[in-house]
């Protein structure tokens, strides 16, 4: 589907962005692997977490979608159902690397993964790795891609260095530990989002932070009653964006999930001299079992440009697209390093940014491990291909509306894999 963003008046009034989509993964797969039913409010109804209630259901567990709530009914720690061919894991990376932590516990039993063509090209490499460390066996194409086999074995705890920040890696090992012998350590080289750790902590697991560390004690099994979803800042921050660059523009955004590990964006925006109030509260550095939540008050005004370093990209990860956007607008140079994991996203988002963006007029140049844009006051406007890839889609619609002549974006149907309601949600803010 190609749609057309014309350049639009300020942005005015309230929404709420929809449900956090790393935490409504997280929640379907431990209650599948709970042995109470499980209770998810808010849950996000949306392609890439449809594809983690029909994952979990292939494995045996019961999923009850009501008008206000997913109950899910899981099938214990170590009970998982053998399914009758492929788990298709549609578009989505999260589940590709989570779910096989699960599996890998699952003794005699084997599982394979497939997705559509972008899950073809995304690496397991980095899970099939520790995961043979604990003792299962895994099987992908090239060693390295989907389809990805996995046959269940007995787990043995492992001290496991994780070569880059990845939280969907580190939560795949921080599954598999709940049921290996022991306890488990895993360090990543800069912090990554712990939604995981929050949501095993309140399901009754040991767990505990030490820096960069997270150490896991095996379980008999997860007692997790509730769980309520906040809204996802990653889907919000295309609002936000649209809030700050649309000049008379001023925004309330309701009830959005602000983890620190989360909120890197909003940092990255302060220092650009963005106005967003709310969301900004400082790492406790204690782990804690809830997701804090709170409304985001936008408004329009002037940028500067900023350099992102090595360390904060994890947590910015997925706004990445937006900070090269924002940098259009921005006087001054703006620049992200240490963002090579861009190129392993839904699309080479190093590539499809640069590429997309230039296409519009940007002043943009990609570096091996992110990118470096001068801010020329605006965007001419013009044609952007979606490759696929949600977030470019909606970074293309956003910068329509702040552009002088308006942006096509061609496969804007690739929204639909996080933020069904994009569109509507924009045309009623404009
Ligand atoms: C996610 C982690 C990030 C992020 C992805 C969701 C998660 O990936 O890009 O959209 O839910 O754990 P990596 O952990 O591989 O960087």
């Amino acid at each position: 589907m190609n749609l057309r963003f014309e350049p639009s008046a300020g942005l005015s009034g309230e929404v709420t962005a929809p449900a956090d989509k790393s935490i409504s993964h997280r929640a379907a797969l431990l209650g599948a692997m709970a042995s109470y039913p499980v209770r998810i409010e808010n849950y996000l109804h949306a392609a890439d977490t449809t594809a983690t209630l029909q994952a979990v259901q292939a494995l045996g567990a019961l999923v009850e979608v009501r008008p206000s709530e997913v109950v899910v009914r899981g099938t214990g720690l170590r009970d998982a159902q053998e399914p009758d061919g492929p788990i298709d894991v549609g578009n989505a990376g999260t589940l590709l690397r989570l779910l096989p932590g699960w599996l890998a516990a699952q003794k005699g039993r084997s599982f394979t993964l497939d997705g559509d063509a972008s899950i073809r090209r995304r690496p397991v490499d980095r899970i099939a790795e520790p995961l043979a460390l604990m003792g299962a066996h895994l099987q992908a194409t090239d060693g390295r891609f989907p389809p990805l086999t996995v046959r269940g074995a007995h787990l043995h705890s492992i001290s496991y260095e994780l070569p880059v920040a990845s939280a969907q890696v580190k939560s795949c090992i921080l599954l598999a530990a709940l049921a290996a012998d022991g306890a488990t350590t895993v360090g990543e080289p800069v912090r990554s989002r712990d939604h995981t750790e929050r949501m095993l902590l309140r399901a009754g697991v040991t767990i505990h932070r030490n820096g960069r560390h997270v150490t896991v004690v095996n379980a008999d099994e997860l007692v997790l009653e509730r769980v309520v979803v906040p809204s996802d800042l990653s889907s919000a921050a295309f609002l936000i964006a649209a809030g700050v660059l649309v000049p008379g523009s001023r925004l309330l955004i309701r009830d959005v999930g602000v983890n620190w590990t989360r909120t890197g964006f909003l940092r990255i925006l302060r220092r650009m001299r963005g106005i967003v109030l709310g969301g900004l509260e400082d790492e406790s550095g204690e782990l804690s079992p809830l997701e804090p939540v709170s409304d985001l008050d936008v408004a329009a005004g002037a940028l500067e440009g900023t350099v992102v370093e090595p360390e904060e990209v994890p947590l910015a990860i997925d706004e990445l697209p937006l900070v090269a956007l924002l940098g259009c607008f921005a006087e001054g140079q703006t620049v992200v390093r240490g963002a090579q994991e861009l190129r392993l996203k839904e699309s080479d988002r190093i590539a499809t940014v640069v590429e997309g963006l230039r296409g519009l007029g940007a002043n943009i140049e990609a570096t091996d491990d992110g990118f470096a844009v001068r801010g020329t006051g605006g965007l001419r406007g013009g044609v952007i291909e979606a490759h696929g890839d949600h977030r470019l889609a909606m970074m293309g619609a956003v910068a329509g509306l702040a552009s002088r002549e308006g942006v096509e974006v061609r496969g804007m149907e690739a929204a639909e894999v996080s933020y069904p309601g994009f569109v509507a949600d924009l045309e009623r803010l404009c």
